[in-house]
């Protein structure tokens, strides 16, 4: 189908339904790839994987989608997706139905998944064993404030500092 005339077919999956796995909806238009790198998918693990971006939604105008197959998400990826993509909705699949669907909610602190942009922070110094620490302070748009040196980490500017 020709991209351009996507809009004449509102209702047709531009990917298969998948039987087991997740799909990632909801993303903010642009930000999938963004969320493939916090869950560390390279492509090398071998896990199926559809990426759809920049399609209509009702909620959003555009969104992307991320649909992983045999993949399950531990808390810790969960909370960096809420981080980087706060309207994300998570769905898990099983035998081709949705069996869980669940909004993402940023943590109300955040330890050691963030590193402080400040680089004079004493969560940044090699010779201490600090693991970094954020305070969530607001949620739209969502603010964190590192405990230590009170820098505020803002919106876009988070996914520029996921520890590796
Ligand atoms: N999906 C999928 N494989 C399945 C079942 C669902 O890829 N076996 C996808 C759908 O294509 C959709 C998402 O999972 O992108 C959520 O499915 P569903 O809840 O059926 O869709 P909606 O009702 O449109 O979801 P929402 O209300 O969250 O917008």
């Amino acid at each position: 189908m020709n991209p351009t005339n996507l809009s004449k077919y509102p209702n047709k999956l531009i990917v298969s339904k998948i039987r087991n796995g997740i799909v990632i909806d909801h993303i903010p238009a642009g930000k999938a790839l963004k969320v493939l790198r916090v869950l560390g998918i390279t492509g090398s693990e071998g896990l199926r994987v559809a990426l759809v971006m920049n399609v209509e939604s009702r909620k959003l105008g555009r969104k992307d989608i991320v649909k992983i197959e045999e993949k399950f998400l531990s808390m810790k990826e969960l909370s960096l997706i809420a981080l980087i993509a706060p309207t994300a909705t998570i769905n898990v699949i099983k035998e081709y139905k949705v069996v869980e669907k669940q909004r993402v909610e940023p943590p109300s602190i955040v330890k050691g998944l963030i590193k402080c942009p400040n680089p004079t922070c004493i969560s940044r110094k090699k010779n201490e064993p600090i693991k970094s620490l954020f305070k969530l302070k607001s949620t739209n748009p969502i603010m964190l404030e590192c405990q230590y040196c009170g820098y505020v980490l803002k919106g876009d500017e988070i996914e520029d500092y996921i520890e590796s």
